[in-house]
């Protein structure tokens, strides 16, 4: 390889997973395999600057604001994946990074910040090692990403993504994340909306490293790994059907399973708020008077996802979120994102 100064740019978007991935083996192997969406508009940008044949540093800025801590965490990140990009510590990094939601909202941005990096990384790998195909290049990204965040493995494709091994899924793998394929989704799925519902903003009392670290010692986590991997065979099906009643229990029961897992750890723990129980019972009552398909999930926080399929019928519930839903939120705090393919 040879290396010079070079300034790249990326962005990425997040994502939200349907069957959860919660604990997880040494070199960042998933303990079950798991399934997202990608979002469409909440995403970071990020631009790399890379100063050639000087020592070894990182210094990171997001929305303009240096982050000492982030840039320590990058450090050890570069250094973990030496052995994949043998360029990596040859030089010095200025990285300034920019979400396109609201800053510490409570929304995940470890998915679509370290998807970003990784495809950084990739663009300068291609710069000073040599071109390889996109197909190539997509993956190595996605396996760099991996060891930065789990999730962030699954934010390089566009609409659903698998990660980890999985019988009901081909060519998947536990070290980086691949396309579901697009002839096995029924249409009812490629336009769907998620909103984000902010219910508290601010930093998480548990972080989703320690969280993932509990599961070590929890008596419940086999049964819970075996289940996430039975669950792909009722999602394969549903997801070729377009089995919608199928789809809320199914995706409603894996997030309240990742959220029973914490109250199960030992130290227990509970990122639900109030306000997330509320707003689930008020989505429970809603369909059962309306029948109409809004429904949630729920990442380690306590937002609320808010999941409806954007085909025309969607009026009712929108003005149900805006007149029933908003109020348990913080400063009427709503992101409306969506994922299309
Ligand atoms: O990628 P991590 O280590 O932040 O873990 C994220 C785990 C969940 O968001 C709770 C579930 C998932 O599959 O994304």
């Amino acid at each position: 390889f040879t290396i010079q100064n070079k300034t790249v740019s990326e962005s990425c978007p997040s994502n939200i997973a349907l069957i959860k991935y919660w604990g997880k083996y040494k070199d960042q192997i998933p303990a079950n395999p798991s399934i997202s969406f990608t979002l469409n508009h909440c995403k970071t940008n990020t631009e790399m600057e890379f100063f050639a044949n000087e020592p070894f540093s990182v210094q990171t800025f997001l929305s303009g604001n240096e982050e000492v801590k982030f840039a320590e965490k990058i450090e050890k990140y570069f250094k973990n994946i030496e052995q994949y990009l043998p360029w990596i510590l040859k030089g010095k990094y200025v990285i300034k990074t920019e979400n396109t939601f609201p800053h510490s909202s409570g929304i995940a941005s470890s998915a679509s910040g370290f998807g970003a990096i990784a495809k950084c990384l990739m663009t300068l790998d291609e710069e000073f090692s040599g071109k390889t195909s996109e197909d190539e290049s997509l993956r190595k990204a996605s396996f760099l990403a991996r060891l930065g965040s789990g999730s962030a493995c699954r934010s390089l494709y566009n609409g659903l993504v698998v990660w980890g091994k999985s019988d009901e899924v081909e060519g998947s793998s536990d070290l980086f994340a691949v396309k579901y394929s697009d002839d096995e989704i029924h249409p009812v799925f490629k336009d769907f909306n998620d909103w984000v519902l902010l219910i508290h903003e601010g930093v998480k009392s548990v972080s989703s490293t320690v969280g993932h670290g509990l599961m070590n010692t929890n008596p419940y986590a086999e049964r819970r790994f075996q289940e996430a991997r039975e669950n792909f065979v009722p999602m394969k099906e549903i997801l070729k059907s377009g089995n919608m009643e199928e789809f809320i229990k199914l995706v409603e029961h894996e997030a309240l399973t990742l959220h029973a897992m914490m109250m199960m750890s030992d130290p227990a723990f509970i990122l639900m708020k109030t306000g997330t129980l509320e707003v689930i019972n008020k989505i429970w009552d809603f369909r059962k008077e309306t029948n109409l398909p809004l429904f949630f999930t729920l990442d380690a926080g306590a937002n609320v996802h808010l999941l409806f399929p954007n085909d025309g019928s969607e009026e009712q519930i929108k003005s149900f979120i805006e007149t029933e839903l908003l109020q348990h939120t913080q400063k009427n705090g709503v992101v409306k994102d969506v994922t299309k393919f």
